[in-house]
């Protein structure tokens, strides 16, 4: 059975059905703080799920869940994910992604359990020395966020030499879109990312779309980033949790689509997917905002054998349609 911490969340969740669809029996351990009963309830009837409540700052609650199935893998997602947030309350993000993740570790190693995928970000780069961002360029995050995110990393290379753990990192960049289904999507609260805050400007009138800066040193002035689909997300964990069962080896991918897109030609896409005329602001920088970030992800395809399939397009119009269900 295959742990997965966070399923009530969002790629969490989206990676459950893709387990799920697949014959995977999985357990989703998570203290639905940022999770969704909705979510759980969404994804009973797929397939084999078994659900646990419970926190992993709390360690007889992780514990419990190896003593009460038998897990044979964990992919990680459980954590707090908001860069600002970190900046304001380092304590909280240190306490909840550090500490929380050393409780899951301790109780697989104490279980003889193994293998692990996990949720790393390219915010643990920093600025961009160079772009497509490949995983040797330099790691200098800017934020708490993205440091817990590389200790945690780090974490696991320790524990491979001491405890013999095999982990897989996923460095992914902007996840974008929703179930092809409508089954779950994008859903937090306060919202951070862009596709969802555009189309949230559709359905609330009253939520006019902001555009931080229009004069960076890109094509249009709009900063760019690498939008890659949640579904090719959940196929990655699949692909890394296959390589770790196969091989026992540890290593770290970048998963992005290689493609840019700036904030103003998203806007556009999603102008013309939704056929609305959706407000916009143009607003001033705001502080620590690479003009770009993009993957170089051509080593997850070369030892993983994944690559992003889906569009910008697809990605908008699913989240698109999963906003719609949920108003
Ligand atoms: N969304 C992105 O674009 C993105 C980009 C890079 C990395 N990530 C990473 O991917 C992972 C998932 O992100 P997401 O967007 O799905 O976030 P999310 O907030 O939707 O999901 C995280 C889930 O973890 C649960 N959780 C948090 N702390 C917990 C704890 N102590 N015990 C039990 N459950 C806990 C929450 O309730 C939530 O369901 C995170 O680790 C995040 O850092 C996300």
């Amino acid at each position: 059975m295959i742990l997965i911490t966070g399923g009530a969340g969002y790629i969490g969740g989206h990676c459950a059905i893709h387990f799920l669809e697949r014959g995977k029996e999985i357990v989703i351990f998570d203290n639905l703080e940022n999770g969704h009963i909705e979510t759980i309830n969404a994804l009973k009837n797929i397939g084999n799920l078994h659900f646990v409540k419970g926190d992993l700052r709390d360690i007889d609650d992780i514990k419990s869940v190896f003593k009460q199935y038998d897990i044979d893998a964990v992919i990680h997602f459980a954590g707090y994910i908001q860069v600002e947030e970190s900046v304001k309350n380092p304590s909280k993000y240190y306490k909840n992604n550090i500490l929380g993740t050393l409780n899951l570790l301790d109780s697989m190693i104490e279980n003889n359990v193994k293998n692990i995928v996990f949720s790393s970000t390219c915010a643990v780069y920093g600025e961009p020395e160079y772009t497509p961002l490949d995983e040797k360029h330099k790691k200098n995050p800017l934020n708490p966020y993205g440091r817990t995110k590389l200790m945690i990393e780090n974490i696991l290379d320790d524990y491979e030499i001491a405890y013999g753990l095999k982990s897989v990192k996923l460095r992914y960049f902007n996840v974008a879109g929703a179930d092809s289904k409508t089954r779950t999507g994008e859903w937090h609260d306060p919202e951070t990312h862009l596709i969802p805050n555009i189309l949230k400007s559709v359905f609330e009138k009253d939520n006019i779309f902001k555009i931080f800066g229009t004069d960076y040193d890109t094509f249009d002035g709009t900063c760019i980033r690498d939008y890659v689909n949640v579904e090719d997300m959940a196929k990655a964990h699949m692909k890394a949790y296959l390589y770790l069962k196969e091989h026992q080896k540890s290593d770290v991918f970048n998963i992005g689509t290689e493609q840019g897109n700036s904030v103003k030609e998203v806007f556009d896409t999603a102008k013309s997917v939704t056929g609305k005329d959706i407000k916009v602001k143009l607003e001033p920088r705001r502080d620590g905002d690479a003009a770009k970030l993009f993957a170089d992800a051509s080593k997850a395809k070369k030892i993983l054998d994944w690559h992003s399939e889906k569009t910008l397009e697809e990605s908008i119009k699913t989240a698109y349609l999963w906003e719609k269900s949920r108003h």
